[in-house]
């Protein structure tokens, strides 16, 4: 595409191809940063989205790959304008960056319904980026492609793969059980990081980068190349010229989001054993986009979907080994009985074109769909007296033989009380109970942190304990594992069940049933809840005192009320005057 009369219906046109006073301040102001009008006469106009922050680890190389785009856009003849938007990172954003993945949506959105973009490379790489990239650029529905940082090459310490952060939480426990000492700890701190990228486990990153390829919404492929391989900037220079291709064929988001791109989405991440939170950024992403994504739908199709990608922390490998294995177009082609193919992707292809001919290149890392690491997929959905709107539990990273386990409850009240207490020696708890936490959902904590993997007591470590049932209204890290039940909602803030347990009540959890039941008789339960009485207020003011007054519970996936759906994208430019 060059500078022809094809590109005449542009949106930037409004602004640019005016012949009037505004048209004059558009151009002049441009011409600021010395373009000519060369640069951008008759030109699609790309926004490259770039989430790069220093602040952000899994984001700080986004510099290089936003060149690689530029490049791709100038070859197919289009104008690339570099913006910033908010970044989030994990490791160093508190209390949780699940907080602002809305505030992060909203600024990708209203930055793209604001400016003369005809279409967006975004750009982003760690666990909330990349859904609040999809959240604003489906809202703002103009065409869009998104390209990942990559995950990191794979840690290394003395003879051993490391992968964050799974083996962060192994290792923790082993120097919390006195197995390894403060040296060596250090040791592994200097060790699992050893490149650009996001972390290398199938943890939320990574499995959030697949589930937009399975989506259609980055180029085929692009998952899970390396940050630091030539070839992941090889996908940002093709991104920047197929986003101009996919200008001129009209396809935007809304033609790519469809019900049959997340029925995809779903079955991948169930072959993948991906994180508990692709399953919020799924709901909160089809809300936007009016797909009906009932959470009961996620469990339908674990029940097909033969888990076959050995990654940890279900399994054994990471992502660079994924990568060298055949990636997601190997998996999606052993897959391909269980897909819609016919869905059109960001390629301007469809699935079943981009994956035919797929093969996997190591069988231990993809396992084929007639050997699988398990007949079924890895995520459930339970329903219960505990968790009437329902609750996550990842089966795969839990101990088989707590899949089916009655206790008695130990109950924390907040994150606070559980620091507190939960090293105590005098701790009532033993290999049977189920420790709660309550108050670390949506409002409650506020932002549903990562509380949810609570830490075994000391004293059971010691003693060999490696898992026990635990539950919440919180999230779990991606990259964590145990008999872990997720996303109780309603959440306990707002007077669901979970508020009502009490220490030694008996709880009961059946996987093969997918139910989570509180054994205490509703008599008992109706005095509990005329006496409970909402937790105080954290925010009064700010952006804190909306998301409390505005999240959606976790079975919607946490998004806002009021940014469900889409807006139009004010194609005058005059409109803004
Ligand atoms: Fe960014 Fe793990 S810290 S993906």
């Amino acid at each position: 595409m060059g500078t022809s009369s094809s590109n005449d219906g542009l949106r930037s046109r409004n602004w640019f191809a005016r012949d009037d006073l505004d048209g004059f301040l558009h151009r002049s102001w441009l011409k600021a940063q010395g373009f000519t009008d060369r640069a951008f006469e008759g030109r699609p106009v790309i926004g490259i989205c770039n989430s790069y922050s220093e602040l952000v680890n899994c984001n700080a190389h986004l510099r290089d790959l936003a060149e690689a785009v530029r490049r791709g856009v100038l070859q197919a003849g289009g104008f690339p304008l570099e913006f910033p938007v908010m970044s989030l990172g994990e490791s160093l954003m508190k209390p949780t960056t699940m907080l602002y993945r809305n505030l992060m949506a909203m600024d990708v959105e209203e930055s793209i319904r604001a400016y003369p973009l005809d279409g967006v490379v975004l750009l982003c790489g760690c666990d909330k980026t990349v859904p609040a990239s999809l959240m604003g650029a489906a809202s703002a529905n103009v065409p869009a492609i998104l390209v990942t940082g990559g995950p990191m090459l794979n840690g290394h310490w003395r003879n051993q793969t490391l992968g964050s952060c799974t083996d962060c939480w192994r290792f923790h426990e082993e120097l919390r059980a006195g197995r390894i000492d403060r040296a060596e700890w250090r040791d592994i701190e200097n060790s699992i990081s050893r490149s650009s990228g996001h972390c290398q486990t199938m943890g939320t990153a990574s499995t959030m980068a697949c589930v937009t390829e399975a989506l259609g919404m980055t180029l085929a492929g692009a998952a899970a190349v390396p940050a630091s391989d030539s070839r992941r900037k090889g996908v940002a220079e093709s991104a920047g010229r197929k986003i101009v291709e996919l200008i001129a064929a009209g396809v935007r988001p809304s033609d790519v989001l469809t019900r049959s791109a997340f029925e995809n989405a779903i079955t991948v991440l169930h072959a993948i054993s991906g994180s508990t939170n692709g399953v919020l950024h799924l709901c909160a992403l089809a809300g936007r986009v009016d797909v009906d994504l009932p959470l009961d739908l996620f469990d339908e199709l674990s029940e097909k979907t033969p888990w076959l990608v050995n990654l940890k922390p279900a399994g054994q490998y990471l992502m660079e080994d994924f990568y060298y294995a055949g990636g997601l177009p190997a998996v999606m082609n052993e897959l391909s009985s269980r897909l819609h193919l016919d869905a059109l992707t960001v390629t301007n292809k469809t699935v079943g074109v981009n994956i035919a001919g797929a093969e996997i290149v190591n069988t231990d890392v993809i396992a084929p769909a007639d050997r699988p690491l398990s007949e079924r997929g890895s995520l459930v959905v339970l329903h219960g007296n505990l968790c009437p709107d329902g609750a996550v539990l990842k089966r795969s990273a839990a101990d088989p033989k707590l899949l089916q386990h009655q206790g008695r409850a130990v109950v924390f009240d907040d994150i606070g009380d559980l620091a507190a207490r939960v090293d105590d020696p005098d701790l009532a708890i033993d290999d049977g109970s189920v420790m709660v936490l309550k108050n670390a959902g949506p409002v409650g904590a506020p932002g549903m942190p990562e509380w949810g993997h609570l830490p075994i007591p000391a004293k059971l470590l010691r003693a060999g304990v490696t898992d026990l049932v635990r539950i919440s209204d919180a999230r779990m890290s991606g990259t964590s594992y145990g008999a872990v039940v997720l996303h109780i909602a309603p959440e306990s803030a707002v007077g669901g069940p979970l508020a009502l347990v009490r220490d030694g009540d008996l709880i009961r959890l059946d996987v093969d049933a997918r139910t989570l039941d509180l054994m205490v008789d509703e008599a008992e339960l109706d005095s509990r809840r005329r006496s409970w009485t909402p937790p105080a207020k954290k925010d009064e003011r700010g952006y804190r005192r909306l998301y409390a007054d505005r999240v959606l519970q976790a079975d919607e996936g946490c998004d806002f009320d009021f940014l469900r759906g889409r807006s139009p994208v004010v194609e005058d430019a005059t409109t803004y005057h």
